[in-house]
């Protein structure tokens, strides 16, 4: 069944809160990339807390039938699950459209004609540099000879393919040539996502902060490729916040379009909500995800506009970017609950501009994303 006709068979269950149309499904936070801007929680958790198949498949089933359209099937790395496959069908059997994000490393011809005859749909796998020693030097792993050789597969498939490649100062000045590898590998869609500093990239903010000249060579450069691949090849970008005028929808607003469960079962609005203090997560252990949903008091505390102080409470954009993002108001200015600091109307504002622009730290040592802090 199309996309759009699974849309129009699961006209919204609800009354007052729609229901959301993204899961992202966390399904285990190991990894063996430890990527130098990766947006998973500092406090991971650990591979014997995470969902079995039976209780994944349990919430695909009732994220379903709450309207939920899009699982994303990501981590840490999926294919450290060895019930992937299980997890796939499950979400098909759900009528869900199944997407893996993925760093490619445990995926093999055998494994991906296993996930395409369970159903997977959409593929997207990372690029993190057009030379290799860099990008391992990014991920933290040797894996760069791994994932060329790898879309050479998934293009063997039937199955929808986008690359995604983090930016930042250390790779811009290369963007043509990163541009030109990922055109090479021949997917449907790239997405070419500024990093956005939570987490690990947060910790690794000094060095991947790019400049403002490289900023701006940037966009006219995906502006340019946008163009020569039109009709070819979907080319999207992620804008940096710190160079922004106005603040991101982050997550499509608060409680408004994406639900994500960690891989113990916790359901969070967004992928950095533990960080916010006072916020308590529930599970899908204890919840139905309806009730999750509706109910949970981290889902509702930032819902609507009744939470908004000034200047976006009687701002005119307060619809269009519901105040931005709560965990970057939090991690810049202590209080979840202000406008997001990437907004130029924010009095606290001046602050993201100062970092943007202090001094490059080339020299500062890389903290990579491991997983030994777990819960
Ligand atoms: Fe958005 Fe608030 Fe800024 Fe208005 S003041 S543009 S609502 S973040
Ligand atoms: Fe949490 Fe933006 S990452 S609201």
């Amino acid at each position: 069944m199309k996309l759009d006709e699974r849309q129009q068979n699961k006209e919204s269950t609800t009354e007052l809160i729609p229901g959301p149309l993204s899961l992202v499904a966390e399904v285990t936070h190991r990894c063996p990339l430890h990527c130098v801007y990766c947006s998973n929680p500092l406090q991971m958790k650990s591979a014997d807390s995470e969902l079995s198949t039976e209780e994944w498949s349990r919430v695909f089933h009732e994220a379903s039938a709450l309207g939920v359209i899009h699982l994303h099937l990501t981590g840490g790395e999926p294919l450290l699950r060895p019930d992937l496959a299980k997890l796939v069908a499950a979400g098909r059997e759900a009528n869900l459209y199944v997407n893996m994000i993925t760093s490619g490393l445990g995926l093999t011809a055998a494994r991906m004609q296993e996930l395409k005859d369970a159903g997977l749909e959409h593929i997207q796998l990372s690029l993190q540099d057009a030379e290799e020693e860099r990008a391992n030097e990014f991920a933290g792993a040797r894996a760069h000879a791994h994932k060329l050789k790898l879309a050479a597969l998934i293009r063997q498939q039937d199955i929808a393919f986008t690359v995604n490649v983090v930016v930042h100062r250390e790779n811009l000045d290369r963007l043509e040539a990163i541009l030109a590898l990922a055109e090479s590998l021949e997917p449907q869609r790239i997405e070419v996502a500024h990093v956005q500093y939570y987490g690990w990239a947060l910790k690794n903010r000094g060095k991947l902060m790019p400049t403002p000249a490289q900023v701006e060579r940037s966009l006219t450069l995906i502006s340019q490729a946008q163009a020569r691949l039109s009709g070819r090849i979907q080319l999207q970008a992620v804008f940096p916040d710190y160079y922004a005028r106005y603040p991101k929808t982050c997550v499509g607003g608060w409680g408004r379009l994406m639900m994500l469960i960690d891989p113990a079962g916790q359901a969070l609005p967004c992928h950095a909500a533990t960080i916010l203090p006072g916020l308590e997560f529930d599970s899908v252990r204890s919840h139905s995800v309806e009730w999750l949903w509706r109910h949970s008091t981290a889902f509702n505390r930032y819902r609507g506009h009744g939470w908004m102080k000034e200047p976006c409470s009687d701002c005119e954009r307060k619809e269009i970017d519901l105040g931005g993002c709560r965990c970057q108001a939090f991690q810049l200015t202590g209080d979840a609950a202000n406008a997001d600091p990437a907004c130029s109307l924010s009095d606290q504002h001046g602050r993201l501009v100062e970092i943007a622009q202090a001094t490059p730290s080339h020299e500062a040592q890389w903290v990579y994303r491991i997983l030994t802090n777990h819960s």
